[in-house]
């Protein structure tokens, strides 16, 4: 089979770097075909930095209490990004409000995941709005940035049931187990050319 040139992806994190770690570890073993790019923490104590360490992955922290504007903020974001030709950004618990500027730059190029079935429960504190709104079921969603507040297309969802007895603990690692899968899902179809956007539509080539 003729395999297309392989896409980099870096990825923008903040905290513990699970979702980041389950992406890194299907590019290392061939399931995505892809190369990882660059791991840009805004934290310095985010764990991700560790875990990226542990794959081999460079990383670097840049935090926006170093830089006298967000404009500054995100353009040495950029040039990391660009220095090493990213295709792709994932957003992977990334708790940074993107600009609209950043957001134009790299349109349909950057996927975030979100523990919640969208465009119920946007913002944050996804589980917990779900477990305080009652709602039996609740989810994840992947998904292209846009300008909005977890807006952008839909990439994919996946459900998960909230049982009487859930708190925000098991509800959370539930939810978690899900983001893992449909984010490594919608990489691979990314990396594979197959997302397809027709007014703002996601359709997955088959
Ligand atoms: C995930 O629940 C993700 O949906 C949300 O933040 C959390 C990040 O977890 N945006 P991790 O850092 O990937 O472990």
């Amino acid at each position: 089979m003729f395999l297309k040139k392989k896409k980099i992806i870096s990825f923008l994190v903040s905290g513990r770097g699970s979702n980041f770690k389950a992406v890194a570890e299907k590019i290392k073993n061939g399931y995505i075909h892809a190369e990882t790019g660059i791991v840009i923490s805004s934290s310095p104590d985010a764990l991700a930095i560790k875990k990226s360490e542990e794959l081999g992955i460079r990383s670097i922290i840049l935090d926006h209490v170093n830089f006298k504007s967000k404009e500054e903020h995100e353009s040495e974001i950029i040039k990391s990004l660009e220095n090493c030709k990213t295709d792709l950004i994932v957003a992977a618990g990334y708790m940074r409000i993107l600009s609209p500027s950043f957001i134009n730059r790299f349109r349909n190029r950057i996927i975030n995941i979100h523990p919640s079935l969208l465009p119920s429960f946007a913002g944050k504190n996804a589980q917990q709005q779900a477990l305080d709104y009652g709602v039996k079921i609740t989810g994840c969603t992947t998904h292209f940035i846009d300008e909005g507040t977890d807006t952008g297309p839909i990439i994919m969802q996946a459900p998960v049931k909230i049982d009487e007895d859930d708190d925000i603990n098991t509800l959370s690692t539930k939810i978690l187990k899900e983001e893992h899968r449909i984010l490594i899902e919608s990489v691979k179809l990314f990396c594979e050319d197959r997302l397809l956007l027709i007014n703002n539509i996601v359709l997955i080539k088959k």
